[in-house]
């Protein structure tokens, strides 16, 4: 018998729009989970829970941590109180799964890595790029040597940015944050940690109208920034609130015998392309279904359930926002900076008994 896993969800905003359904399916569909209690801090979203379906709901968050039944906590509230909200929820003894970034805090982030090696409950940190059939798929290819030794490499996510909420353009927001922590989170999944970041950063759309009314932007809206792998690996990583639309990859990878491109974006990937010099054309791989960028919470469902670490290790997480904080150093100082932080890739070998059989369709 599969033990029902139990989980209490703090933040009903609009990403749980998509966590809550991903789980109900996962009930259905042989995960048992099952959602006890529902928080946010607008009593408003007591609606919401009701017509989820969600028997219990509280505005305090303390009282999803002290609920004996819940074993996994998932984290979607607004970035600023994710710190405090992992932690508390660590010490309570649960698993956790918590939106990016886990922190905004370098030395924040540094504890919670630790505390998660020493309490009882997993930490699961978004986002979940690893776990997408294409991503896994990319990585056998790069990893079996079919593009040869990863000379290069490519990530673009941008749009032209929202306009509902100034959190976006205040400090603490940003695009880096809100989108480039994707492609970053792939290319050092794909080739390993990064070993230098540098970046060319600035406001480059000083007023924005955001709901219905004019604002001066805080925060850097336009990136580019330069990773440098070891071993004359160099990536370059696009990311704005300053793009109206594009019509490139999400990811590429350029080694010495191929190259690897992903179809559309790493949170939303819908297949990849594999161009090996010995073939001489190009391979199309298409997916037959789309992947849901919530994909964290079944692997951490189902690592409760089958006794194991889940895919990513948070350690990952921390990597990648040394990169995005010291990218906007990088960006204000003009300097190349060193990342001291590492972290081991998740492998994806048809040996390893770390990928669910549901993910591994790889071509023969
Ligand atoms: N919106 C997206 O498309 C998207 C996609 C991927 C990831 N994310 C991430 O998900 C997180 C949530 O984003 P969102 O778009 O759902 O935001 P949102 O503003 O729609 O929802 C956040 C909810 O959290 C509640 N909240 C804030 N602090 C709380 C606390 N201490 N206790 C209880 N409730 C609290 C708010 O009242 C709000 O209802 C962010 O970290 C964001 O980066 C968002």
């Amino acid at each position: 018998m599969v033990k029902t896993v139990r989980v209490g969800v703090i933040g009903l905003g609009s990403v749980s729009e998509k966590y809550v359904p991903h789980m109900r399916r996962l009930n259905l569909e042989g995960t048992p989970c099952e959602i006890v209690i529902g928080c946010d801090l607008r009593p408003g979203k007591a609606e919401r829970a009701r017509n989820w379906g969600i028997p219990n709901f509280t505005t305090d968050y303390r009282e999803v941590l002290a609920h004996p039944d819940v074993d996994v906590v998932v984290i979607l509230t607004s970035m600023q109180s994710h710190g405090q909200l992992t932690r508390d929820a660590l010490n309570a003894g649960k698993h956790v799964l918590v939106e990016k970034p886990m922190s905004m805090d370098l030395a924040e982030a540094a504890e919670l890595v630790a505390l998660a090696k020493v309490s009882k409950g997993h930490l699961v940190c978004a986002p979940h790029v690893t776990l997408s059939p294409t991503y896994q798929d990319m990585w056998r290819h790069i990893h079996s040597g079919d593009i040869g030794r990863p000379l290069t490499a490519r990530g673009f996510y941008g749009w032209a940015g929202p306009d509902w909420d100034p959190f976006f353009y205040e400090p603490g927001g940003g695009p880096m944050f809100d989108l480039g922590v994707y492609n970053i989170a792939t290319l050092t999944g794909l080739l390993g940690p990064a070993k230098r970041v540098m970046a060319m950063t600035g406001i480059a759309i000083p007023e924005r109208i955001v709901n219905n009314r004019r604002m001066t932007v805080q925060t850097d809206d336009n990136f580019q920034v330069l990773l440098d792998f070891g071993n004359q690996c160099f990536g370059v990583v696009t990311t704005g609130f300053t793009i109206q639309q594009y019509d490139v990859p999400g990811i590429e990878v350029y080694g010495t015998e191929g190259t690897i491109t992903m179809k559309a974006e790493d949170w939303d990937p819908r297949g990849y392309r594999l161009w090996r010099n010995k073939d001489g054309f190009w391979q199309d791989h298409d997916m037959r279904s789309r992947w849901p960028w919530t994909d964290g919470i079944r692997d951490l469902i189902q690592a409760v359930q089958q006794d194991r670490k889940p895919v990513n290790a948070p350690e990952h997480a921390y990597h990648v926002l040394e990169i995005m904080v010291k990218s906007m150093e990088s960006g204000r100082t003009g300097q190349a900076l060193p990342i001291v932080s590492t972290f081991t890739p998740p492998r994806f070998d048809r040996a390893t008994d770390r990928i669910a059989p549901h993910l591994d369709h790889a071509p023969e």
